[in-house]
């Protein structure tokens, strides 16, 4: 495989259909098909309907990114598609369209996991030197690794309970705002006050066996549920109150992802997934590292929410290093990195 090789990456691991086209480091195109349309009226993603979905946009969202690259299947030398973690019938869609079309073609499949296409989104838009700290935050998963080397990443922490992308969601509906909740919260905390109302932080105590830098952030829904139970939301504005929400949120990704950067002494952070497009927590990242001598990396906003030119882009890296997977290769919701 040559690096000018070309890619199809195809993702449908959760809610989006996606479909990308990646020649050598260039990307050709990038298409994704949300279904917040489908999944709002629910207040989240209904696996049921998410798997439908896929089967019904997959091949128009493949078709539309190859138009946009101005290529046919006949111009690509492999194909990359999720194959966990994720929803399992929504894997399933884009892990067998991907591997029909390899097989169809007689080119070269790669399977990729989900997380190290996030992990590696920040290298679509400027080279940044691993090792890296990566804190990955999105709607299932919140995560800090240590990532030394292409496939080598070293948990450091996890969620205990919720993701911090769930609790954006879940505030928000709390709060009557819809979903998805993230982009709605982000946009209201812009002219609200985040000192306003001192919603709690986690602080984890050490447990045995615990990772150091976990997270919890059921503690800070429920607190926000008692507290538009008791009439707050009716004597604070929705605003101080989506600010002050948001405040937690982001004080305590912060606060954990920096204390373990002091401790591994680690130069570079990267903020990757979904939760890492809040305009509150990219600011004050920036700030943060600036005043401690990190740099702060986040990827643009169409490579942090589920896309796949982040899985053309792991795929190239694993390719270039003589990596194939099998077209025997499942489907695994619970893929580890
Ligand atoms: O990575 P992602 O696209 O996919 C899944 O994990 O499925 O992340 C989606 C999550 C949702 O929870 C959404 O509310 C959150 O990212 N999100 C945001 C923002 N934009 C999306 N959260 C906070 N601020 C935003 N601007």
């Amino acid at each position: 495989m040559t690096s000018s090789m070309c890619i199809l990456a195809v993702e449908s691991s959760c809610d989006d259909t996606a479909a990308a086209v990646l020649e050598g480091t260039e990307l050709r195109s990038s298409v994704v098909a949300s279904q917040d349309d489908i999944h709002r009226r629910y207040g989240g993603v209904v696996p049921e309907l998410a798997s439908r979905s896929h089967i019904q946009a997959i091949v128009p969202v493949i078709e539309r990114a190859l138009a946009e690259a101005s290529i046919g299947l006949g111009d690509l030398d492999a194909v990359a598609a999720t194959h966990g973690p994720g929803l399992i019938g929504s894997l399933l869609v884009g892990l067998s369209a991907g591997k029909a079309i390899a097989f169809a073609r007689g080119i070269p499949f790669i399977g990729v996991n989900h997380h190290e296409g996030h992990l590696l989104s920040i290298q679509l838009d400027q080279p940044v030197e691993l090792p890296y700290l990566a804190l990955l935050v999105s709607g299932g998963d919140t995560s800090l690794y240590l990532a030394h080397e292409l496939g080598r990443y070293e948990l450091l922490g996890t969620t205990r309970d919720d993701a911090a992308g769930e609790a954006f969601d879940k505030g928000a509906k709390i709060l009557g705002l819809g979903y998805p909740g993230g982009r709605v919260i982000d946009q209201l905390a812009s002219t609200g006050e985040p000192k306003a109302i001192r919603f709690p932080r986690a602080r984890l105590k050490p447990r045995p066996r615990a990772r150091l830098f976990d997270f919890s952030f059921s503690g800070l829904k429920t607190a926000l549920a008692q507290f538009a139970r008791e009439g707050g939301t009716e004597r604070h504005s929705l605003e101080d109150v989506a600010a002050s929400y948001q405040e937690a949120i982001v004080d305590m990704l912060l606060e954990t992802t920096f204390a373990a950067a002091v401790q591994t002494r680690c130069e570079r952070i990267v903020i990757a997934g979904g939760v890492s497009a809040n305009s509150r927590l990219r600011g004050r990242a920036a700030d943060l590292g600036a005043e401690i001598g990190v740099a702060v990396h986040v990827p643009p906003l169409r490579f942090c929410t589920d896309n796949a030119a982040m899985i053309a882009w792991a795929a190239r890296c694993r390719l270039e290093r003589g990596e194939r997977s099998d077209l025997s290769l499942n489907a695994d919701p619970n893929l580890d990195l």
